[in-house]
């Protein structure tokens, strides 16, 4: 791979032992992709957050390192609410290790945010056509799709690395021949809602890590297209997708895409989903994967109004967003559900204290049972608080 001569200078060290071992990273990974050059990316968003998933070792490299990162740099949820965390039931000694992951990050000036919907609480990390380095897979698959900006999907350690040299290898989805559509869906139903869920969720199987471009009935919002790639990153691995008509860099209008795989999702595959996952047996019910918008926040408030829930209910949201509508949190919790922030109820510990959860989103759906350790009943947002109120639906 090409270095310019600053770069190579880092990469002998002549910027000291951290920068030396980042551009390592950067280098090592341009190689096996086949990067010609690295490029400058205007943000980074950093996965390894939570202790439960990185453990001692991914503290200790973390800690290990110095300097400062020189793009704006925000971090993945933690494994708890920094704040709340004992109304997790988070142990001391976890929160505290959980805390030193925090501290060791913020040493390096990362700003500490823990969302992996960075996207809706600032407008500057990124706009259509920038180079970004993030790592959540939900949020690559939104800054790639919805936003038109390109993002590998960046590990830990790649994304740190980025961090602090301010470039990224080039390759993948930062190229233009690795951004064409490989399959066309046209999803035969009106959908709302987690139907976006529940059509990711079936879409990510069949594609894996292709390039779908949907033919839809209705025009997703913001909050449906978040969900839409969540649960295609997850069920699958797909990192870029178009919705015609909706998202930008739209491909040709006038292409038929007679070389991509043509998948039809039917309306009864959709009710399957729900069908195949129901849940009023479960013990809690957690929303806000990926973490809520405001207006998600609002539409939970209106659907708890004056009324308490009879289950463990958690709604999971970034903080500036929690700061930013209070009367919205303050209406949720009045009815005993819990607004938590900066963690989510697939990397915090806590949720393996549950038997199984109601989602509302497909991501969470694929990953509870593996990485929560708990099982996962989905249903649309309605029918989620539906159960944490202990209400029947006739
Ligand atoms: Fe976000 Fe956690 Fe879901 S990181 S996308 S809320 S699994």
């Amino acid at each position: 791979m090409y270095l310019s001569h600053d770069e190579e200078a880092i990469y002998r060290g002549d910027q000291g032992e951290t920068l030396r071992r980042m551009m390592e990273i950067l280098v090592a990974l341009g190689d096996i992709y086949g990067a010609e050059r690295l490029v400058p990316v205007r943000s980074v968003q950093i996965a390894g957050v939570s202790y439960k998933n990185i453990g001692d070792a991914g503290l200790e490299w973390i800690s290990d390192l110095e300097g400062q990162v020189v793009v704006p740099s925000i971090l993945n949820p933690a494994g708890m609410d920094l704040f709340r965390y004992k109304e997790m039931g988070i142990s001391e000694e976890f929160a505290s290790k959980q805390q030193e992951t925090i501290e060791a990050y913020r040493r390096l000036g990362v700003i500490i945010d823990c969302t992996c919907t960075p996207y809706q609480i600032y407008d500057s990390l990124a706009e259509g056509g920038d180079h970004l380095a993030w790592s959540e897979s939900s949020a690559v698959c939104y800054a790639n799709s919805v936003i038109g900006a390109r993002t590998n999907r960046e590990g830990g350690p790649s994304a740190l690395a980025a961090a602090l040299i301010g470039k990224t290898a080039l390759y993948g989805y930062h190229m233009d021949h690795n951004r064409q559509p490989s399959h066309v869906i046209e999803a035969k139903a009106e959908l709302e809602g987690s139907d976006y869920g529940a059509l990711g969720f079936l879409v990510g199987k069949e594609v894996g890590d292709g390039v779908p471009l949907f033919r839809l009935r209705s025009s997703p919002t913001k909050d449906e297209l978040k969900a839409l790639g969540a649960a295609m990153a997850a069920s699958g691995s797909v990192a870029l997708y178009y919705v015609d008509g909706v998202t930008p860099e739209p491909p040709d209008p006038a292409a038929n895409y007679d070389g991509c795989e043509k998948i039809s999702i039917e309306k009864e595959e959709i009710e399957a989903v729900y069908r195949e996952h129901s849940g009023s047996d479960a013990d809690i019910v957690a929303l806000g994967c990926p973490h809520c918008s405001a207006e998600e926040l609002e539409r939970i408030a209106d659907l708890l109004a004056g009324q308490k829930v009879k289950k463990e209910m958690w709604v999971c949201t970034a903080r500036k967003i929690k700061d930013a509508c209070p009367d919205l949190v303050a209406r949720i919790e009045s009815s005993g559900a819990r607004v938590f922030c900066d963690t989510c109820m697939v990397v915090s510990p806590a949720t393996e204290g549950f038997e199984k959860m109601m989602v509302n989103s497909g991501k969470a759906l694929v990953y509870l049972p593996g990485l929560g350790g708990v099982d996962a009943a989905f249903g649309s947002l309605e029918e989620c608080i539906d159960v944490a109120l202990g209400r029947k639906r006739s």
